[in-house]
């Protein structure tokens, strides 16, 4: 997508250095666009836990290139030793963030192709880079379509309302969270690119604020119309009328339907269902987990260290910085992520088509998992 009229993807081989993986480091956003060399798998196993990257996608995206790296550095002398080091990297990958399916999905991917297809180390190597770029591809070219699916929900509404369509989003799903367009947003840019009026309402999404720093850079590159609003706006803004629809992504989504998203997400759900607005979700399928039916007893959450809640990050004299909230000795609790029951979702947008948010909904579109 833009960013200042340039075209990014969120991570790429480095040009010319095909040892090195690049990425965009999320960090200092929006404040600075930076870009950060990954030269192997430790590298890329810091990166996604310490959120360098981060968005269900692109950990899905970074875990198939972290075991190219890993696959570049593994002994070569026999093909016992270099498996041997992929599946202890991937295993050190996996550890890294639990609750988004996409990392462990990519990692098994790579093992498979890689002792499916590879007779000797090198072209172990060979097979593990050409799954990561499939990766990426099927990632940005899934969003893609997702964007085309979902941009009929908005088309619906705007032919009926003959205005602005008013989205709410919460958390970052955008092209930043995913290779390339996103989920959520994916079909914003769609109704953009066809001239639908739209505005979003973005949740700022404590603690990491990702809706606040993420997603409204991303919407100011692509030039949509937005508004940031507090973590517990959403429902007022339902009562009021001002939303026409919600679209949030997803990090985890069972096979009945369950949807693991960032924390407050549920609450969302919650207020949408009591004003009888459309709650949709966003995803690819790498992010469906066919092995678990109930989210709410089988999704692991992660919870992440205190500092993030008691901290906030932000431009001051034209430096970021950190500052604490909260009185120094208050403890905090850090829950990453919640589950949405899919009864109060209306529907799920993937790349196939938008399906119900239940088993026989996505065994529709999915039916070799029958
Ligand atoms: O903790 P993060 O920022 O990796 O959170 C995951 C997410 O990006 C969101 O939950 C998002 O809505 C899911 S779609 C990538």
């Amino acid at each position: 997508m833009n960013v200042g009229g340039e075209h990014y993807r969120t991570i790429w081989l480095k040009p010319g250095d095909d040892r090195v993986v690049q990425i965009i480091d999320q960090r200092p956003l929006p404040h600075a666009f930076v870009i950060e060399d990954l030269a192997s798998s430790d590298a890329m196993a810091r990166a996604i836990k310490e959120m360098h990257l981060r968005g269900a996608g692109l950990i899905g995206a970074a875990a198939g290139w972290g075991m190219y790296l890993a696959a570049l550095e593994a002994p070569q002398a026999s093909m016992e030793a270099f498996l041997g080091y992929l599946q202890a990297a991937g295993e050190k990958l996996k550890k890294t963030r639990p609750t988004a399916v996409n990392l462990e999905w990519a990692v098994d991917r790579q093992l498979r192709e890689i002792t499916g297809r590879a007779r000797t180390p090198a072209e172990g190597v060979r097979v593990a880079h050409d799954t990561a770029q499939a990766i990426a591809d099927e990632d940005a070219e899934f969003c893609r379509r997702i964007g085309e699916h979902g941009v009929k929900i908005i088309e619906e509404i705007y032919e009926k309302k003959g205005d602005t369509v008013h989205i709410l989003t919460h958390c970052n799903a955008g092209w930043l969270a995913f290779v390339d367009y996103g989920t959520a947003t994916a079909p914003m840019y769609e109704a953009q690119k066809r001239g639908i009026p739209i505005h979003v309402w973005v949740d700022e999404t404590r603690p990491r604020n990702q809706g606040a720093r993420l997603t409204a850079w991303e919407l100011v590159q692509q030039g949509v119309p937005h508004t940031v609003v507090a973590d517990n706006v959403g429902g007022h803004l339902m009562q009021h009328g001002l939303v026409d629809l919600v679209i949030t992504g997803a990090d985890r989504v069972t096979r009945c339907g369950d949807v693991a998203n960032k924390i407050g997400t549920y609450l969302k759900a919650l207020a949408a269902a009591d004003n009888g607005v459309p709650f949709y979700v966003a995803l690819p399928s790498s992010t469906l987990d066919w092995s678990i039916c109930d989210g709410v007893a089988e999704i692991p959450i992660e919870q992440r260290g205190e500092e993030e809640v008691k901290y906030i990050q932000g431009l001051s004299d034209g430096e970021v910085k950190r500052v604490l909230l909260t009185p120094p000795e208050s403890p905090a609790a850090n829950y990453g992520f919640d589950v949405t029951p899919a009864r109060l979702v209306k529907g799920l947008i993937t790349e196939r088509g938008i399906a119900a948010a239940s088993e026989a909904g996505l065994l529709e579109l999915y039916p070799e998992r029958r």
